[in-house]
């Protein structure tokens, strides 16, 4: 039989495809996950690829409905129905990449130049005699100043503890990390020279081991935010932290505790030692930096809602209690305003907010959600609480994205089709799935516009005093529970979806532009980039702007943070990102209300001067 290579990206794998097996069955064999939720029927568009080179099937019915002739010329083509016939390369969009294959793309690496702030150097220090008697530390920063051309002139105090009896034991021939003047760390030659990158969200935490030397991401790591445990939002837990300075200090050792565990398992991963972590980066919403820093947050909760701090800050990690190389420094991004804070300076970093095109909407959706607008002239944010719905809490039957979630729905009046991460039995919804719910129910006309469900429907129940709309039945689920989408759930979504919402629009009016000019939207965050754009512009939580403008990036937070990481350049320009960005209180903004309940309801519309405006 005749088969070929393909290379598949961006995850870089690749493998030999058989002439008679269709792409998306080619990819199943070779473990890569790309999403099917018609189970390769070409009636679902889930699996849409983008040939980028090779000779392949052309396109079949189904393609030619499904894409436009633009988007065939480009090479776009749904996996299931297109056959390889050379050698070749296929990209997979984030959004038809299964739960599996995400976590790698949440690897992707950004474009910097790698020079990090920490450098290492290769040292050998003469051994003292009668007649050089220096002191250790005197040779060792002599050596180092001679030989690297250097004017070093500091010691950390933790470095300085082990010195003697290390150098002898190393005889004299060691790795130096150098910041700036200070000397943080000290190996033996050779020893690993490695950064940590956080982006510490409300609900979640991502942690990359990065390696310094050649700006590879050697290992990734995800891990549910503890503090969840003493309030799923920002403000629960800023409350709790007011009421209790007992609860302020456990906040922050629980996310401290997890942080060095997780840096614990990345050098496990990757052979190496949490000492040879000689600088981290940590990135988050302004109260999360906060928390983290043992800083007070009662003026983040209290009009007119100031950071404590806003510029960048380099404190130790021991003072934190993180357990990486003793002397290392944690490097915080700035914020920019009480809850627009480092992840969407990184955010913005890692856009490369500067250079792209004019009229920009960038988000990063998660429990709370910022947004910013960049025009040619500046950068203006919003933050939106959005809640933890579409990460799967406050959902009856919400779940994280983890195996069994329904990530993917589609309803027609001929039945519902889903497809679970892991294609494991259904167990719950996580929040791609419960976005696709809510379209595909309201396009079906299960939901009205108000977000009410309508008793017609065959498979809506009952059940106590509110309606629900039965997925997935007892007799469907080889004999688990059954998995509804109730009532509650809908008003839920709605009150994030319209956060969301009104954040564009505040941003769109206070710019003086409309939907119709803005260019680009860049959604960032792991669950905007998994999520069906089609579907959100069905419900009201984006606007209605032609697909092919929206951008869906990952994890651009922790990249923003990997790059500040890499390279001192990049800290200088998220210090002129954050005093560039001017921010509006959305709650204070003209016709904030209006907008809000304008914009809880679902459809496809405009929104003009905080009304709706129905289009097609
Ligand atoms: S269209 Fe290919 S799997 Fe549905």
């Amino acid at each position: 039989m005749e088969v070929h290579e393909v290379d598949f990206e961006p995850v870089g794998r690749r493998g030999q495809c058989r002439k008679d097996e269709s792409l998306l069955a080619c990819a199943h064999h070779h473990f890569i996950g790309i999403n099917s939720v018609c189970g390769g029927q070409g009636k679902c568009r889930s699996c849409k690829v983008q040939v980028l080179s090779g000779d392949v099937s052309g396109p079949t019915s189904s393609e030619r409905e499904a894409f436009s002739t633009q988007e065939l010329e480009n090479g776009w083509r749904l996996a299931c129905q297109t056959y390889i016939a050379g050698d070749g390369k296929v990209n997979m969009p984030p959004e038809s990449m299964s739960a599996v294959q995400r976590i790698q793309v949440e690897g992707l690496e950004g474009k910097v130049e790698v020079q990090p702030p920490v450098q290492a150097h290769e040292l050998t220090v003469s051994a003292p005699s009668m007649t050089d008697q220096r002191a250790d530390i005197d040779r060792l920063l002599d050596a180092l100043n001679a030989q690297y051309n250097l004017h070093c002139d500091r010691f950390d105090v933790d470095v300085m503890r082990s010195l003697s009896p290390r150098l002898r034991s190393w005889k004299w021939r060691c790795q130096v990390s150098v910041r700036r003047n200070e000397v943080v760390a000290l190996g033996s030659w050779p020893s690993r020279h490695l950064g940590l990158a956080i982006d510490l969200g409300t609900t979640k935490i991502a942690g990359y081991l990065v390696d310094l030397s050649d700006g590879r991401t050697l290992a990734a790591h995800g891990a549910t935010n503890p503090q969840i445990g003493y309030g799923d939002d920002i403000i629960s837990r800023i409350n709790r932290a007011i009421r209790s300075p007992e609860k302020g200090v456990k906040l922050q050792r629980v996310v401290v505790d997890t942080i060095s565990k997780m840096a614990a398992d990345l050098c496990a991963e990757a052979g190496a030692d949490t000492d040879e972590i000689v600088e981290a980066v940590v990135v988050g919403n302004t109260a999360m930096h906060h928390l983290f820093l043992g800083l007070p947050v009662k003026q983040l909760a209290l009009s007119p809602y100031v950071p404590a701090v806003s510029g960048a800050l380099d404190v130790k990690a021991r003072d934190l209690g993180m357990q990486i190389a003793p002397g290392a420094y944690v490097h915080l991004l700035p914020n920019i305003a009480g809850f627009v804070g480092a992840d969407h300076v990184a955010m913005l970093l890692a856009v490369d907010a500067g250079q792209v095109d004019a009229s920009t909407i960038a988000l990063d959706i998660g429990t709370n959600t910022e947004v910013s607008l960049i025009t040619d002239r500046n950068i203006t944010s919003v933050s939106c609480a959005s809640g933890p719905a579409f990460e799967g809490y406050h959902i009856i039957q919400g779940m994280r994205a983890s195996s069994g979630a329904i990530e993917r729905v589609e309803i027609t009046a001929d039945g519902i089709r889903y497809q679970t991460i892991d294609n494991a039995p259904p167990i719950g919804i996580c929040g791609s799935g419960a976005l696709d719910v809510m379209a595909q129910l309201y396009l079906l006309g299960v939901i009205d516009d108000s977000g009410r469900m309508m008793k017609e429907h065959p498979r809506v129940r009952l059940w106590g005093k509110q309606q629900e709309f039965v997925l997935v039945g007892d007799g469907d689920n080889s004999g688990e529970p059954s998995v509804v989408f109730t009532q509650g759930d809908i008003r839920e979504l709605q009150l994030a979806k319209s956060a969301i919402r009104t954040g564009i629009q505040v941003l769109i009016e206070s710019n003086g532009c409309s939907e119709d000019e803005i260019s680009q939207v860049i959604i960032a965050g792991a669950f905007g980039t998994y999520i069906d754009v089609s579907s959100a512009i069905a419900i009201g939580m984006l606007p209605p702007i032609p697909l092919d403008r929206f951008r869906q990036v990952g994890n651009a937070a922790g990249t923003g943070a990997r790059m500040a990481l890499l390279s001192g350049r990049k800290r200088d320009e998220s210090n002129t990102i954050a005093s560039h960005t001017g921010y509006i209180e959305l709650a204070g903004a003209p016709g904030f209300k209006r907008t809000f309940v304008e914009a809880s309801y679902l459809g496809r519309y405009r929104m003009r001067n905080g009304k709706r405006e129905a289009i097609d």
